[in-house]
């Protein structure tokens, strides 16, 4: 009898029950190993989701040969080292957003799987399984809205002083590499370069206004793109507004305006009535995917589709959906706004794939 795909989460903290929920929806898949370097906490989870084995050591479950996978949930930075040692380990890799904190470190996970070409390694960014995110992908890459000119990201949401004292890796550059645009931001950064197709030159800056003394790292940030499709694109970002969680999407071409908030269409006019009217349909018509009932409300429901996905990739010896290399663009452009409120000027970012250029 074929052995079951079996998984190993490393990193038992906020979002480790949703990759463990969403892993045991799929008969075939057994998660092995808990891992936390605070082994309470794995031992914690795995008594809860009948997990078999714990360790505080991830070199551990790399020796384990029945290991297929596994789900980095870790901090930003250790997302490197433990994807590098897992791909070299011949462990397929599932790496939580933001891909990495660093360029050298993200360039050494790429590097990685280019030695292990036949390993499974993906990046998360759930939303880009969102039905209304494909809708507005395709909207552009069918022309609906004509050549674009311009295109916008706003993320509001509110992180007090205590989320960021509650664990220590949050609001520091060397482990969680920045803060509202790396990680808050970074889901729909990534949505509005997936539709766009990516850019190539970033100018921005940021601040630390109301969490001075708390947090090392910014807590506001605004930004200038230029697209690759030819388009300007906007970003502005803050994590102290009482909006809470409110990410928006714009996109203007020539043929069509759409405004898109939370999910759903604010505004939309076309040259063409008919235009719009299909967009609506088409955002109406898709159904309500199911998210596993432990994450919190605003991160979707897209890690069950991601890791059917990252699992029918590791089965059918496929790329994924959201290649490593291909997750790794938003985290270039974040770095990128780091580094330009640096020098003072615009700075280019590192070409993304040509999967994500080929919407454009
Ligand atoms: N996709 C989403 O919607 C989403 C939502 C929340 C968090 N995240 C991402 O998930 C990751 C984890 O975030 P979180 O909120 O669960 O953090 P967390 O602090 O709650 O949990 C991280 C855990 O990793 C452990 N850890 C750190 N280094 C380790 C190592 N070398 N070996 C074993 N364990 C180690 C820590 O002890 C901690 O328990 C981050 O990359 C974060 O950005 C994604």
């Amino acid at each position: 009898m074929k052995k079951k795909i079996t998984i190993a989460i490393v990193g038992c903290g906020v979002i480790a029950p949703t990759h463990i929920k969403s892993f045991q929806l799929h008969k075939d898949t057994e998660v092995k190993w808990a891992c936390d370097l605070m082994v309470d906490k794995a031992r914690r989870l795995a008594q809860i989701h009948a997990i078999e084995c714990t360790t505080q050591d991830y070199r551990e479950l790399l020796d384990d040969s029945d290991v297929d996978c596994v789900a980095i949930c870790t901090d930003h930075s250790s997302h490197s080292p433990i994807a590098v040692d897992a791909l070299d380990a011949g462990k397929h890799v599932l790496c939580e957003k933001a891909l990495g904190a660093t360029r050298e470190g993200m360039d050494a996970m790429c590097a990685a799987h280019q030695r292990n070409p036949e390993l499974v390694f993906s990046g998360v960014f759930q939303h880009r399984f969102d039905h209304s995110i494909r809708t507005l992908r395709r909207a552009v890459s069918d022309g609906a809205l004509g050549t674009l000119l311009n295109a916008g990201v706003q993320l509001r949401c509110l992180r007090t002083d205590e989320y960021y004292h509650g664990d220590a890796w949050r609001g520091t550059w060397q482990e969680e590499g920045g803060s509202v645009l790396i990680n808050q931001s970074i889901h729909f950064i990534d949505a509005l370069l997936w539709i766009v197709g990516g850019a190539s030159q970033v100018c921005g800056a940021y601040a630390n206004i109301t969490h001075a003394g708390a947090i090392e790292t910014e807590d506001c940030a605004a930004a200038a793109l230029r697209l690759n499709c030819g388009a300007l694109g906007t970003l502005e970002a803050t994590s102290s507004s009482h909006l809470g969680w409110e990410p928006t999407l714009s996109l203007h071409g020539v043929r069509g305006s759409i405004e898109f908030r939370n999910g759903e269409l604010i505004k939309s006019r076309f040259e063409n009535p008919d235009d719009a009217e299909m967009l609506i349909q088409e955002l109406e018509c898709g159904e309500q995917a199911q998210g596993v009932a432990c994450g919190k409300d605003y991160y979707g429901t897209g890690h069950p589709a991601q890791i059917a996905d990252f699992l029918d990739a590791v089965r059918g010896g496929r790329e994924p959906f959201i290649s490593g290399e291909d997750a790794r663009h938003a985290v270039d452009v974040v770095l990128g706004i780091y580094d330009s409120h640096e020098k003072n000027r615009w700075v280019p970012v590192r070409k993304p794939t040509a999967d994500a250029v080929s919407c454009c």
